[in-house]
């Protein structure tokens, strides 16, 4: 509240005030000339009183004193006149003109002269004898006209200004200074101080209506109170508007799928989490930049998406394969068109479809590894007796040719056979050469007959806990040594790039049964460069890492990779492309079976003609999960 300040300026009081002036000012002067004009008309009727008074008293004796020329008397009487108030001169002329007596001075501006004729009675005769003239001085008049209008506008003036003062001083008390304060409160009104009510410094009694002051203030605080209604009201909404779209982002940024909005010119308007995530580039970066530019994987699909745009149309891609350094993944796009309320553009919506891809294509293997590999192995079990026949036949014959038993020596001695010279016969026919092929060729078979049975057997050895680590350097070392591989490419010429995660666990496998994998796998990828000579040198990566419940080790080369058809094909029992005694197309689908099968893991290919190929092996870190699955 502002102090009281009743000498501050204030228009409407300092216009009120003139208003008020003026208005006394012309009353006053109006009332002061009537009053004047009746003091003028009193004074009048008194001077004419006065002369009434003269004529009555005087003039009878004057004309006899006149008629008895008796001068002194007639002095002593005009001097008595001469006394009456306002009377100036007196002067007495015969019936002829001459003056006979005058006392008094005539002089002077204001005067009022009167004319009386004299008669006096002689002998049932009335004789004029002359004139009187009395002058009356008007000084006296308005001097006392003069006066009064002194005092009355020395009164008047003193009035008026107490009034004005007072009228000022009611004036600012009552309405000014509560004018001033609700300017200055709604000059200082803003959302911070809602919460205060306007209130004036003033006393307000117990009457029942209210005055204008009133009536203001109750005014303002209901705008005020209006005020806070809307607001809170507009808080609601606006709070409802926040729910909603944290809402809205929730849904967005929940889905499995990448979400990336756009407007007519491939600007984007949306990218949800996913996106963030499939494209390594946050919202805040990518929103408002072209498409091209933050994701221009999609660039291809450019044309289609524009057609789905013009023609309010849906459209689809399927299976869009890219390209990550951990491989392929494969991605079906929808894109929708947008057109609701003025809104133009779409919504390209991408799901990842590669472990999908993933699962059916291992769903698949898995069939034709169970159907395949349940009649392999029972052809494996039905070739077995008799393969074991024969290579016991074999042995029981090398054994029966011997020279250095004596049994044999005995049989040929009663046969009269020499057996050192039947030997040199066996010899020189190549007959044990012959034999010795069967002896090999049945082995070869019999290792065959070994891995086919493998599709059928559960491993019946035990898992421990092993570091996929160590496994991987010991089948490392085993493909070094390995004589047959040596004879085709020395494993050594090939450049290894270890990347082992620091934090890799110890998962329970069957160890023999891993290095055999990873041996199978080194010697595949050792052939593939030899079949394949190119400009870079021969390497392999081999990475091992943790990867949420599982470890996934990763062997790639840079050898002669697989067309599409090889590729479909390298987990089919007896797929091979190598030539027969190099390959003999059990490797890989024993692997598999060792990896799907004995450990519940997955095994994958990836691979490029020409550039090189990639296997994935995913291994459950604990002996729960291998169970469930
Ligand atoms: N690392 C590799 N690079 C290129 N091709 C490969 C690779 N590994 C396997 N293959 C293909 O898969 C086929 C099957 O392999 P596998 O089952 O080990 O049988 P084998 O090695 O006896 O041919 C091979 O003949 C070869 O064509
Ligand atoms: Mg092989």
């Amino acid at each position: 509240m502002t102090p009281l300040n009743l000498f501050a300026k204030s228009t409407v009081a300092s216009r009120l005030l003139i208003a008020i002036l003026l208005v006394s000012f012309i009353f006053t002067a109006a009332g002061t000339l009537l009053q004047l004009y009746l003091d003028y008309r009193t004074d009048m009727s008194f001077i004419e009183k006065q002369l009434q008074q003269v004529e009555e008293g005087y003039l009878k004796s004057l004309a006899k004193s006149t008629w008895d020329l008796d001068e002194q008397s007639l002095r002593l009487q005009l001097d008595g006149i001469l006394q009456l108030q306002d009377v100036r001169y007196l002067e007495i002329r015969t019936e002829l003109g001459q003056s006979l007596i005058r006392v008094g001075d005539r002089g002077g501006d204001r005067i009022q002269s009167h004319l009386f004729f004299l008669d006096h009675p002689y002998r049932e005769q009335t004789y004029a004898v002359g004139t009187l003239e009395i002058v009356m001085s008007l000084e006296g008049v308005y001097e006392r006209l003069w006066n009064k209008l002194r005092v009355i506008l020395a009164t008047q003036s003193i009035k008026i200004f107490c009034m004005s003062a007072f009228i000022l001083l009611i004036f600012r008390l009552l309405i000014t200074r509560h004018l001033t304060a609700m300017a200055a409160y709604a000059r200082g009104f803003n959302l911070e101080r809602l919460d205060q009510p306007l209130i004036l410094n003033r006393k307000t009694g117990p009457q029942q209506t209210e005055d204008e002051l009133e009536i203001m203030v109750n005014a303002f605080n209901q705008m005020r109170m209006n005020l806070i209604d809307d607001i809170d009201r507009r808080h609601q909404v606006e709070e409802d508007l926040r729910r909603m779209r944290n809402y809205l982002d929730n849904i967005v940024n929940s889905m499995p799928s990448a979400l990336v909005g756009i407007d007519p010119v491939h600007q984007v308007t949306l990218w949800n989490r996913q996106c963030e995530i499939l494209t390594h580039i946050p919202a805040l970066d990518a929103v408002g930049q072209p498409m091209a530019r933050v994701f221009p994987r999609l660039n291809h699909l450019r044309d289609r998406i524009d057609t789905a745009i013009r023609h309010q149309r849906m459209m689809s891609a399927d299976r869009i394969t890219w390209k990550d350094p951990d491989g392929s993944r494969y991605f079906n796009v929808l894109v929708y068109p947008l057109s609701a309320n003025g809104i133009e553009g779409a919504v390209i919506r991408l799901d990842d479809i590669t472990e999908a891809i993933r699962i059916d294509a291992m769903m698949i293997q898995t069939e034709k590894m169970i159907s395949v590999g349940g009649l392999t192995a029972g052809m494996a079990h039905e070739l077995n007796n008799p393969l074991g026949a024969i290579l016991n036949s074999t042995q029981n014959i090398f054994r029966r040719l011997s020279p250095e038993f004596d049994k044999n020596r005995q049989a040929a001695e009663d046969c009269g056979v020499d057996l050192v010279r039947m030997n040199d016969y066996l010899g020189k026919r190549n007959i044990l050469l012959f034999l010795e092929g069967i002896k090999s060729s049945g082995e070869r078979a019999n290792r065959i007959i070994s891995n086919m049975l493998q599709f059928a057997r559960k491993s019946n050895s035990s898992k421990e806990l092993c570091q996929p680590v160590e496994l991987m350097e010991r089948a490392i070392e085993l493909a070094a040594g390995d004589y047959n591989l040596k004879k085709e490419y020395d494993f050594r010429h090939i450049r290894l790039i270890r990347d082992y995660g620091t934090d890799v666990p110890a998962i329970p496998v069957v160890p023999t049964e891993i290095e055999q994998v990873f041996l199978n796998l080194l010697r595949n990828a050792a052939q593939a460069m030899t079949d394949h000579r190119k400009s870079a040198p021969p390497q392999i990566v081999l990475r091992i890492r943790p990867d949420n419940d599982v470890v996934r080790i990763d062997i790639a080369d840079n050898g002669s990779g697989m067309d599409k058809n090889t590729r479909l094909r390298v987990f089919d029992p007896f797929f091979t492309t190598k030539p027969v005694g190099r390959g003999t197309g059990l490797g890989l689908s024993v692997s598999y079976m060792i990896i799907t099968h004995n450990h519940q893991g997955t095994l994958e290919v990836e691979s490029t003609p020409g550039e090189g190929t990639r296997f994935i092996i995913r291994l459950p870190m604990s002996a729960d999960a291998s169970a469930d699955a």
